[in-house]
């Protein structure tokens, strides 16, 4: 888990994004690379700009400058690939995020859903060169998203098996018995009780609505996931349960990880690498325990002590 993972493949290249809504309000010059199988946590104060970087780098929200790139290796499972999906499954409607698009024909037919014109290379994407519903299928279909909120990442009127099967059967998944059983399945590797699958996530509590979004969210295998601040707003009892189980379940699926998140406790635990951002700029970067057992930029060290400090 703690081991680097500097070695493997490039996953994301983040090529210097800048999104900001005033000066010092977002995010600038942002410039790193993701290794495969990576966990990079992204640390700052509140307003410093991580989930606008995070929005940015998931798709959500184009950048005034920069761009991101997917690398796909040639020799790797395409989870896109396999997809045919009938008219049924894409009325299913997803959360708010990932509502917009009305995918066309091109997107939804099969081999190359992401594999573009306008990528940089066969197996490159420019996220935001490639078109919105193929931005979207590749959300769908290869990452995956956990909003700070479960809100935003559930639909709350409908049961929880049913949210933890959606995305399997935007993957093309029918049998009905089979979703059913990876639902539960899924709620108890996230130790929610299976014999609540019918019952809709806004009769759950936040601890158990963001397991339940984390369920939605790894059900799919996803290759690549954002998470912000994923034990946000929980109590410390249930978020050390939660850390816990993340850190299982990034290690056993191999994830590689973008979290943003302001606590340290939770960057350490979970993340290889460090950004530390400040007022939309990254001041400092490095492996975790580098920069928490020894941090150089004065804000690092600020941030660092203040967590010591009760
Ligand atoms: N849609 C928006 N319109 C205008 N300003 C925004 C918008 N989103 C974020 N901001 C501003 O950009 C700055 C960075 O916000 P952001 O939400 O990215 O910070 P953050 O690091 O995620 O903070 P927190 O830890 O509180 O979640 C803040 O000053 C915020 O008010
Ligand atoms: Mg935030």
């Amino acid at each position: 888990m703690k081991k680097p993972a500097l070695e493997r493949p490039v996953l994301l290249d983040v090529q210097d994004i800048t999104r900001l809504y005033g000066p010092g309000k977002g995010c600038e010059e942002i410039d790193f690379r993701l290794h495969a199988g990576e966990v990079l946590g992204i640390v700052g104060e509140s307003g410093s700009g991580k989930s606008t970087l995070l929005r940015v780098l998931s798709g959500l929200e184009a950048p005034d400058a920069g761009r991101v790139i997917y690398r796909r290796l040639s020799n790797e499972p395409e989870a896109a690939r396999q997809v045919n999906e009938p008219e049924a499954a894409r009325q299913v409607n997803e959360p708010e995020a990932a509502r917009q698009v009305n995918e066309p024909e091109a997107a939804r037919s099969g081999q190359h859903v992401v594999d573009d014109d306008e990528a940089t290379s066969d197996f490159d994407l420019d996220l935001y060169a490639i078109g919105e519903a193929r931005r979207r299928a590749l959300l769908r279909l290869e990452w995956g998203l956990v909003h700070q909120n479960p809100r935003d990442g559930l639909r709350m009127g409908v049961s929880a098996g049913a949210n933890i099967g959606e995305r399997l059967m935007a993957q093309g998944q029918r049998h009905y018995g089979r979703l059913r059983e990876t639902g539960q399945e899924w709620m108890r590797q996230v130790e929610l009780d299976p014999g609540r699958i019918d019952d809709a996530p806004r009769t759950f509590s936040g601890g158990m609505q963001q397991r339940l979004q984390i369920a939605r969210t790894l059900v799919t295998r996803p290759r690549l996931v954002f998470m912000d601040e994923p034990t946000g707003g929980l109590d410390v009892s249930v978020q050390a349960r939660l850390l816990d189980m993340l850190r299982t379940l990034v290690r056993q699926l191999g994830l590689s990880v973008v979290l943003v998140t302001h606590d340290l406790a939770v960057a350490r635990l979970l993340a290889h690498r460090l950004l530390v951002m400040r007022r939309g700029r990254v001041v400092e970067t490095g492996l975790t325990d580098q920069i928490l057992d020894d941090p150089q930029h004065a804000y690092t060290q600020l941030l660092v002590s203040s967590v010591l400090t009760p």
